[in-house]
C-alpha cells in the first residue's frame, strides 16, 4: 500500500492557496482541501487545483441525514477527486447511502473514509460533552468495523489507533492520520498529536500535516522533513518486524 504525506490546505483563499503551491517546483503533493477553503471558493477550487497536477483528498466530513447525503455526494461525483471523508457517526445508513452517491459519476467511486474520533477529541470531551463511556480506543475500532461493512475504503484516525485498525479491519483498509507535529513544536488546538515518524513506527498509510508545512519558514523543507521522517519510521518498523 502506497504510504504518503497529504499537506492540508487549511487556506482563506484561492490566492493564499495558490501562492503556497508555487513554492513546490520538483514535487507535487498529495493535497488536502477542507471547509474553509471549499465554502469559500467553491468546486472550481479542486478543478483547478487537479490541473495543476495534484491528488486531492475533498476533507469536507459529510454527516446529514441518508438522503441528503446521497444527494451531496452524487454532486461531489462531478468532481475528479481521490478521496472524501465523511463521518462515520451518520451511520451505517448514511454511510452506504454516501457510497451510492460516489458511484453515479463519471470518475469512478474516490476512496471514502470515515471520520471516527476528531483528533481534537480528548477522553474528557468523550465523556462529559459526548455522554460516551467506552475508551477512546474502543469507539474508534467500532466506527472502524462499521465503515468497512459499509464498503468504505478506511477512516481517519489518530496515530496511536492505526496499528489496531489493520488489525481489526486488515491492512487494505486505509487509515489517514491528522494531528502530525515535529516532535520540537507546538500541538496547537491537537490533543492527540504525533510526529511523523511515529505515524511511519504505527504504519499509518497516509499523514495528513496541516500547520506544521504551512506556518514553516520554509515550507517545502518542511515537507521533505515530513517525508523523510515518516519513511524514517516505516523502515524502523519493518527492522522491528524483521526481529
Ligand atoms: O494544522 P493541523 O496539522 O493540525 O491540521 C490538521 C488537519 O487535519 C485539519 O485540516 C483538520 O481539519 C484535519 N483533521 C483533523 N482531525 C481529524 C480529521 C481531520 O485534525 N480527525
Amino acid at each position: 500500500m502506497e504510504k504518503t504525506v497529504i499537506i492540508a490546505l487549511d487556506m482563506k483563499g484561492k490566492e493564499e492557496t495558490f501562492l503556497f503551491l508555487d513554492r513546490f517546483r520538483e514535487e507535487k503533493p498529495y493535497v488536502k482541501i477542507g471547509m474553509q477553503l471549499f465554502y469559500s471558493e467553491g468546486p472550481d477550487i479542486v478543478r483547478e487545483i487537479k490541473k495543476r497536477g495534484h491528488r486531492v483528498f475533498l476533507d469536507l466530513k459529510l454527516h446529514d441525514i441518508p438522503n441528503t447525503v446521497e444527494k451531496a455526494t452524487e454532486a461531489l461525483a462531478e468532481l475528479d477527486i481521490d478521496m472524501c471523508s465523511i463521518h462515520a457517526a451518520g451511520g451505517r445508513e448514511m454511510m452506504g447511502s454516501a457510497m451510492r452517491g460516489f458511484s453515479s459519476g463519471p470518475f469512478g467511486v474516490p476512496k471514502v473514509i470515515a471520520v471516527t474520533q476528531l483528533t481534537s477529541t480528548g477522553i474528557r470531551m468523550l465523556k462529559e460533552d459526548l455522554l460516551i463511556n467506552a475508551s477512546m480506543e474502543d469507539t474508534v475500532i467500532h466506527y472502524a468495523i462499521a465503515a468497512k461493512n459499509a464498503g468504505l475504503s478506511g477512516v481517519v484516525c489518530s496515530v496511536w489507533e492505526a496499528e489496531r485498525i489493520h488489525r481489526e479491519c486488515g491492512t487494505d483498509f486505509l487509515t489517514v492520520s491528522p494531528g502530525i507535529r515535529f516532535c520540537d513544536t507546538e500541538t496547537d488546538d491537537q490533543k492527540r498529536v504525533s510526529s511523523p515518524i511515529d505515524g511511519g513506527k504505527a504504519g499509518t498509510d497516509h499523514i495528513v500535516v496541516g500547520r506544521a508545512v504551512t506556518k514553516a519558514e520554509d515550507p517545502v523543507k518542511a515537507y521533505k522533513r515530513c517525508i523523510e521522517e515518516f519513511e524514517k519510521g516505516q523502515r524502523m518498523k519493518i527492522r522491528k518486524g524483521d526481529e
